[in-house]
């Protein structure tokens, strides 16, 4: 028996990272995950051939993604239980330098296609008996930092989505959390690992288990957050940053 046996996910972002554990756990658990990257050939290369994995290529940011991605979940196993909105970027340099265009482009990937998502799945939601959304926030959707401010708001304003669509969607019995990940180790912040030991060394001081996590730290909160064990559990932030948080 699988945790998720007989649910329909969609992961976006899914070709690397906390998408990628995500989409491989929930399918070991049961669930028939439509896995979504932005290229054919990565993610094809990445999740093809998996079992209980459907690949599909399209950037989440483009017109008629969303309901393309809902509507491909929906056919392809007749249904959607769960919704994890996982693809996100950013990070645009001090705010006296951020363009228009590096601004509107934070927006549009971490919060424009995370709405859009969540609006084309909502009717589908409503037809499960255990919906679910689970947004992917960061320390950024509760903290500021230099250089963070188009990423920042654009992951504050994850929270405020995922706050408002649980007040909207308890009454259909769907939650909507957010996870918050904290310093991970994936292809999004390798940079860091290239370039800057000291904040490497900063993040993993900052957390009071001493240490960087990795996409299978993500993986195991996010599944919780889609089984029943969370079936009473919406609205909320589900922190995972090895305390990083509350350490001064
Ligand atoms: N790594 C961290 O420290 C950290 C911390 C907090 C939050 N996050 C968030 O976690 C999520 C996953 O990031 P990650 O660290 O696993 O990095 P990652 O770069 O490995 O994963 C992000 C994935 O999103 C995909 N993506 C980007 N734009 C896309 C688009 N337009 N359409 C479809 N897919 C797209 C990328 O191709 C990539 O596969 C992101 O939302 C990120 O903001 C990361």
């Amino acid at each position: 028996m699988g945790k998720l046996d007989n649910r329909v996910a969609i992961v976006t972002g899914a070709a690397s990272g906390m998408g990628e554990a995500i989409a491989r756990l929930f399918a070991a658990e049961g669930a028939k995950v439509l896995a979504v990257g932005r290229s054919t050939n990565k993610i094809h290369d990445v999740l093809g051939g998996v079992s209980n994995i459907e690949t599909m290529a399209r950037s989440v940011g483009e017109e008629g993604a969303a309901q393309a991605i809902i509507e491909q979940a929906a056919t392809s196993f007749e249904g959607l239980d769960v919704l994890v909105n996982n693809a996100g970027a950013g990070g645009a340099g001090p705010t006296e330098h951020i363009t228009d265009e590096d601004w509107r482009a934070n927006f549009d990937l971490n919060i424009d296609a995370m709405f859009r998502l969540c609006r084309e799945a909502i009717p589908h939601l409503r037809n499960s008996a255990a919906g679910r959304i689970i947004n992917i926030g960061s320390a950024m959707s509760m903290m500021g930092g230099p250089g963070m401010g188009a990423y920042a708001a654009s992951k504050h304003a994850v929270v405020g989505l995922s706050r408002t669509l649980a007040c909207e969607l308890g009454a259909d019995g769907i939650t909507v959390n957010t996870l918050i990940p904290g310093a991970i180790h994936t292809q999004m912040t390798q940079g860091i690992f290239d370039n800057d030991q000291d904040m490497v060394d900063h993040w993993a001081q900052k957390a009071p288990l001493g240490r960087w996590g990795t996409p299978d730290d993500i993986a195991p909160p996010a599944l919780f957050l889609a089984s029943d064990d969370a079936g009473f559990i919406t609205g909320t932030n589900l922190v995972v940053d090895g305390g990083a948080a509350v350490s001064p």
